[in-house]
């Protein structure tokens, strides 16, 4: 596997090669990460990858400083995976200069995540786009544990007019079902004794509102809400919303996902589940 620490030589590289799949990532690989990879392989030849932590879409009092930095880990199972090329800047590369060209998303940026983390989707945005800029892939690969990143990254890339393809691929998740996160190592022995509660109450709360309909979600989340608190949880949201544009469900015809963030001590998971 070819490893860039600078642009120029990644772009050196990139004219060489015709089709790329890229899996943009902020390292401290898990599965999750590594099974975009192996899908990419199926949209093009070339597979890119990327290790960033973007400073951009972290707020103040957020876990940027202690983020799991391992890119010697990082690059070994990405060779290993078969990936053919990483690219792994460091900050004065990606940002030379104080970045002050920003991608703003639509309003969508605002709910849920944004309304707890205002600015993260900003964040997130301008460095998707500037890593697209970088690698110029024809396909783009995101697990769609980051729901809304993953809703938001795809309609920059429509209303831009991006000629890259937007791959979402489910959560992968342990066998005790918890979504792997680089966030799971802050866990304590015991939280991650409870943390797989999240993904069970998402199941839970998606059998009953199968059950009892759309037109009880409201209440029916405020009670999956409820659970997870009595067990020490502190939910920033658990919402059942529609998938198009994660608001409040009005008719049954619309497919649903339900949407969590909650804190388990000092660490914060998020999840989701789609309802059909
Ligand atoms: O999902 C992530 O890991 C990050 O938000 C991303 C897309 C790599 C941008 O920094």
């Amino acid at each position: 596997m070819r490893v860039f620490h600078r642009l120029g030589d990644l772009r050196q590289y990139r004219q060489g090669v015709a089709r790329v799949a890229f899996v943009p990532t902020m390292g401290s690989l898990h599965e999750g990460h590594l099974a975009l990879t192996r899908a990419a392989r199926k949209y093009a030849d070339t597979v890119i990858a990327s290790v960033f932590v973007n400073r951009l879409q972290f707020g103040p009092g957020e876990d940027f400083e202690r983020y799991p930095r391992t890119l010697q880990e990082d690059g070994e199972k990405l060779a290993k995976a078969g990936v053919d090329a990483l690219f792994a800047p460091d900050e004065a590369e990606l940002y030379p200069e104080p970045q002050t060209c920003f991608v703003e998303p639509p309003d969508l940026q605002h709910l849920l995540e944004g309304e707890f983390r205002p600015g993260h989707f900003r964040g997130v945005a301008t460095v998707v786009l500037k890593l697209f800029n970088c690698v110029q892939p024809q396909t783009a690969l995101f697990g769609k544990k980051d729901y809304q990143q993953w809703m938001l990254i795809r309609l920059m890339t429509q209303q831009l007019a991006l000629p890259i393809e937007i791959v979402g691929m489910d959560t992968v998740r342990a066998p005790d079902g918890l979504a792997l996160s680089s966030r799971n190592a802050y866990l304590s022995p015991a939280e991650r004794a409870e943390a797989p509660r999240l993904y069970q109450t998402l199941r839970a709360l998606k059998e009953a509102v199968s059950r009892e309909g759309w037109a009880r979600s409201a209440a029916l989340q405020q009670e999956a809400r409820q659970s997870l608190e009595h067990h020490g949880w502190k939910t920033d949201y658990l919402v059942v919303c529609r998938q198009s544009d994660l608001q409040a469900p009005s008719d049954a015809a619309q497919s649903l996902v339900i949407v969590a963030a909650a804190r388990l001590g000092a660490t914060r998971l998020i999840d989701n589940l789609e309802i059909e």
